[in-house]
């Protein structure tokens, strides 16, 4: 039987910029992504005409929905529907990224099924095809297409090439339970209702240090607007980021919207060291390791 798999990365944002709520709710972000090695893996299997499944293995699994209310079966549907084809798929998703934690791990599947849905149905869609409709599906969906570094503007879903050097390696806190990005996006309205620029920008210290491929300048350099919104939502994320900066992390930062906190160390035997402190100080519920750059949503069958 034909099983395709695909397996695709977590996104963390060293810079995270974000404007006044705009006139659809959306905020306009000006961000720069990158891909990191903790992935989670999609399989399609062929399925009766129009029918489309999902099962979940893993990280948080309980908590991911197995209707149409997964992100998953709305990228099947949609590349079905744009594809005029009546194949349906059985989807099957493992996961090792936190559910709700700030990296953007369902729209990571979305775009693995875009990608896997594809090929099982030998499709051939363009890149261009597959970005245009993971735009539809999710502001973070295109970026974990196409992986590596990037810049995105427009509510997040504007990919563009950086200029980036260097491999950097992270360690990840994951909380106990998630938080609601609607919630926190909210919050941030509430927190910065006057003062949110209308048109973010990456701040100039970030594209310097990350053109000089220097982690130490980096972990100075990362930024992130949604940091206040998330810690007001969930007060005990400060106590976990001062860990990290008592450990000698050379950046704390909340990942995306949070609740999980990013740490970046100086290189492996740092990270190493920081993820056996974290694990045993008991202000998160468990620890990753991840050297970020990797490319994007991959076939690897
Ligand atoms: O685009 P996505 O569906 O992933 O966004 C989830 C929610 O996060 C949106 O419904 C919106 O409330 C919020 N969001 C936002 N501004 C963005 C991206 C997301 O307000 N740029």
């Amino acid at each position: 039987m034909t099983v395709v798999t695909v397996r695709t990365p977590a996104k963390i944002n060293l810079g995270l910029s974000v404007g006044k709520s705009r006139p659809d709710g959306y905020h306009p972000l000006a961000t720069v992504y990158q891909a990191i090695a903790l992935y989670d893996e999609v399989k399609a299997r062929p399925a009766e005409a129009g029918q489309f499944t999902v099962t979940v293995t893993g990280e948080g699994q309980d908590d991911v929905p197995l209707d149409d209310n997964n992100l998953v079966v709305q990228a099947a549907q949609l590349l079905a529907k744009r594809a005029e084809t009546n194949q349906g798929a059985a989807l099957s998703i493992h996961k090792l990224i936190a559910v709700a934690g700030g990296l953007a791990g369902g729209s990571s599947d979305a775009a693995a099924a875009l990608l896997a849905c594809d090929a099982l149905w030998g499709l051939h869609s363009s890149r261009e095809e597959l970005a245009e409709l993971a735009a539809e599906l999710g502001s973070d969906v295109p970026f974990c297409l196409v992986g590596g570094n990037a810049i995105g503007t427009g509510r997040g879903e504007a990919v563009s090439a950086v200029l980036a050097r260097g491999s950097y390696e992270w360690v990840l806190a994951y909380a106990a339970g998630g938080l609601s990005t609607p919630q926190v996006f909210a919050e941030f309205d509430r927190l910065d209702a006057v003062g949110a620029a209308d048109e973010p920008e990456v701040p100039e210290p970030l594209m310097t240090a990350l053109r000089s491929g220097d982690p130490y300048a980096v972990g100075l350099a990362l930024h992130n607007d949604l940091q206040p919104a998330a810690i007001r939502l969930r007060p005990a994320l400060r106590r976990t980021l001062e860990f990290g900066d008592e450990f000698g992390a050379l950046g704390s930062i909340v990942a995306g919207s949070g609740p999980t906190c990013l740490f970046l160390a100086a290189d492996s035997e740092h990270a190493i060291d920081l993820a056996v402190a974290l694990s045993s100080s008991g202000v998160c519920r468990s620890v990753q390791r991840a050297m970020g750059p990797v490319a994007g949503a991959r076939i690897v069958t």
